[in-house]
């Protein structure tokens, strides 16, 4: 049998650095785990871009579509501000996730204790928290037609439309459950269905779906709410479904419970594939950080744990993962911090490649 495929596209600014080291510990399980993948790398947003004036070139679109998972740094940077909106970056990354239908978005929300303190929250209330939300990334009303700027009798009027179908809300509901059943067996859907439609679709479809999962424990609450409670105690959850507008608002909110944006890694998943693996793009949640682009400082760990996630949910290879996350939380609890991990004085930070070699040696 062959090796699963990855395809590696490590993208602008910051990108490039924090891949290096996943392209490490990538070897580091080929050698020293016989977990060995066929890896190519390619060109996305402003680095395709330069070479072949467009941010995601045709044939990278392809492969993306043959490879068993894509693994992205990040895109964009202001060199590229002034192109057009066509060729833009971003467009690249937009046009994966459209073209491979990457419906269910995962963002962890997670602690490592030795960040605790790094929290706004008092460290009891974040401390061992490990949450899961999932939001709807391809519906919704970041697409809803009819949507613009139209002229209204003497002034403009700016319309979005919420929009959601039965089966866009049972595929990604399902993908939550199905999760669940892998974590703590509880799922809680949001959504406002005291003033809007579609939250009232969402929340009868998403209770039909739990039917299908009689071990889930399934609660509804109104998103707003549910921003109270993920800042109030938000231990109380274990997997949050929800929509894209508030999916993108709730995982920005709990994502920073935990500390810094170099710690989050992220998820995005399709449609099971011929060989019955997701269709998955992976992916940490910062951007470029042109800010301290090529100075070393960038921290690898989120790109290093979206891997961890391709390990568990494309490659079925949880034990792994949990082995890649316990040499974090060693190195960590170590004390290694890269710039943007420090708070009390007197620490030194390691550099990109040095928060590297600490993951490698704590790996070995
Ligand atoms: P950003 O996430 O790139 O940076 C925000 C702040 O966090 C900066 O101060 C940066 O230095 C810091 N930071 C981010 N990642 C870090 C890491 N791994 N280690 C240490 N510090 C880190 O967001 P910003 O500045 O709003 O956007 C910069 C560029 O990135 C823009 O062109 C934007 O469009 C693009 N972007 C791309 C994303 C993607 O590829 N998915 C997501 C967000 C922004
Ligand atoms: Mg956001």
């Amino acid at each position: 049998m062959s090796n699963p495929s990855l395809l590696i596209l490590p993208g602008d600014g910051i990108g490039p650095e924090v891949m290096a080291e996943v392209r490490r510990i990538i070897d580091w399980y080929g050698d020293k785990r016989g977990l060995a993948f066929d890896v190519s790398e390619d060109l996305v947003g402003g680095a395709a871009y330069d070479a072949h004036g467009t941010p995601l070139h045709d044939d990278t679109m392809a492969k993306a579509q043959e490879v068993d998972a894509v693994l992205l740094g990040a895109v964009g940077g202001p060199k590229y501000d002034v192109l057009d909106f066509s060729v833009k970056p971003e467009r690249g990354l937009l046009r994966l996730r459209k073209e491979m239908d990457l419906y269910s978005n995962l963002r962890p929300a997670q602690c490592f204790d030795a960040l605790a303190d790094f929290s706004s929250l008092k460290k009891d209330v974040v401390a061992g928290l490990d949450i899961m939300i999932v939001r709807e990334l391809t519906s919704g009303v970041y697409f809803g037609e009819p949507r613009g700027i139209f002229e209204e009798g003497n002034e403009r009027v700016g319309i979005n439309t919420q929009r959601y179908t039965e089966s866009e809300i049972d595929r990604v509901a399902r993908s939550a459950f199905e999760l669940a059943m892998r974590r703590g067996k509880k799922v809680c859907s949001m959504e406002k269905a005291n003033v809007m439609e579609s939250g009232i679709l969402w929340r009868e479809v998403v209770t039909e779906v739990g039917k299908d999962y009689p071990e889930v424990e399934l609660s509804h609450m109104y998103a707003d709410a549910g921003a109270m409670q993920l800042c109030r105690w938000p231990k109380q959850f274990d997997v949050i479904v929800t929509d894209n507008l508030f999916g993108d608002l709730l995982s920005d909110a709990a994502a920073m419970l935990t500390g810094s944006l170099g710690m989050l890694p992220s998820a995005s998943l399709g449609a099971p594939m011929e060989n019955g693996r997701p269709k998955a793009l992976y992916e940490p949640v910062h951007g470029s950080a042109p800010d301290i682009a090529g100075q070393g400082k960038a921290n690898p760990i989120a790109c290093i744990l979206s891997f961890a996630m391709a390990l568990r949910y494309s490659f079925d290879q949880g034990a792994e993962a949990e082995r890649l996350e316990k040499a974090i939380e060693t190195v960590l609890a170590d004390g290694v911090r890269t710039a943007d991990l420090l708070g009390e004085e007197g620490v030194t930070p390691v550099s990109t490649s040095g928060m590297g070699d600490a993951i490698l040696a704590a790996l070995d």
